[in-house]
């Protein structure tokens, strides 16, 4: 946990809910820049729904977003204007996201999956993005897979394309859902590492994880979330060893019952 470093993300009193009800209650926290934070938590807890809100594909109910510096916030029962959803479209552009499923184009090949956004959304040069791509499928170790499809790369390349896809956009931020879920056990370690490499370069990034061994090490802060709020969060060593909360130490021991950390 750094106390260096300026705050990148901060999160004031979000809320966000569905026709069946409040998904996030007064969800408030900051990450500093350069931090690494995991978010664990039950099933249904809201992680998906705070990282969808985070990066804006779902626009908060009310309370605040600032990210690098942009500001989204709206007040209970406030209608969304052009502006807002500006503001909504100058985060998403900050932000890049990875999810369980990796969401390749099928029909382009792996770098191509890796320029069209800088070519399309940012109007960057064609020379200028093939260059930044193949030095970005390098850094996943990915480098002579330019060529290839995505049919033709296990789960754990395709993971790691689809993470040098989001960094291809120049994001401040970069949010993981679940990044390793779908993966057999054997490949998840080479998509947790490409994450440590980003976190040495400096890069602030949040993962929602069930991989708690790679929670407690690699994070500077382990967010833990229940019944959509954010119950308790601290230092991994601290989180795991001496958790304050009631409810985060039921959930850590269902963890250790289940076998599963
Ligand atoms: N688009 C949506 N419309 C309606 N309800 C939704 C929507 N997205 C999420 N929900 C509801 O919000 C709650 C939280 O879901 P969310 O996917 O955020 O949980 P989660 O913590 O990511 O769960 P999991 O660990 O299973 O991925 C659930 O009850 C879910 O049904
Ligand atoms: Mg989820």
């Amino acid at each position: 946990m750094n106390l260096i470093n300026k705050p990148l993300i901060v999160v004031e009193n979000l809320c966000k809910g569905f026709e069946d009800g409040e998904v996030l209650r007064n969800v408030s926290f900051t990450i500093r820049e350069g931090d690494l934070a995991s978010i664990i938590g039950p099933s249904g807890c809201g992680k998906s729904t705070f990282m969808r809100c985070l990066n804006c594909l779902e626009l908060l109910d009310s309370g605040s977003i600032s990210i690098a510096g942009v500001t989204i916030s709206r007040r209970p029962g406030q209608v969304p204007d052009e502006k807002m959803l500006d503001i909504a479209h100058e985060i998403r552009s900050e932000v890049g996201m990875v999810f369980q499923s990796y969401n390749l184009f099928p029909h382009k090949t792996i770098i191509e999956n890796i320029m069209l956004a800088p070519m399309v959304v940012k109007k960057q040069p064609k020379d200028e993005v093939y260059e930044q791509a193949m030095k970005l499928l390098d850094k996943v170790g990915l480098k002579g897979f330019a060529s290839k499809y995505p049919s033709t790369l296990s789960g754990g390349q395709s993971q790691r394309a689809a993470i040098a896809r989001a960094l291809a956009m120049n994001p401040r931020v970069m949010l993981y859902d679940e990044p390793t879920s779908a993966l057999d056990p054997e490949l998840v370690g080479e998509v947790l590492q490409v994450m440590k490499d980003l976190d040495a370069e400096g890069m602030t990034q949040i993962i929602v994880t069930h991989e708690m061994k790679f929670a407690r090490d690699a994070s500077d802060y382990i967010i833990f979330m229940d019944n959509g709020e954010i119950v308790e969060y601290d230092d991994g060593d601290i989180l795991f060893t001496a958790p304050k909360s009631e409810r985060t130490k039921a959930f850590l021991r269902h963890f250790v019952n289940t076998g599963v950390a």
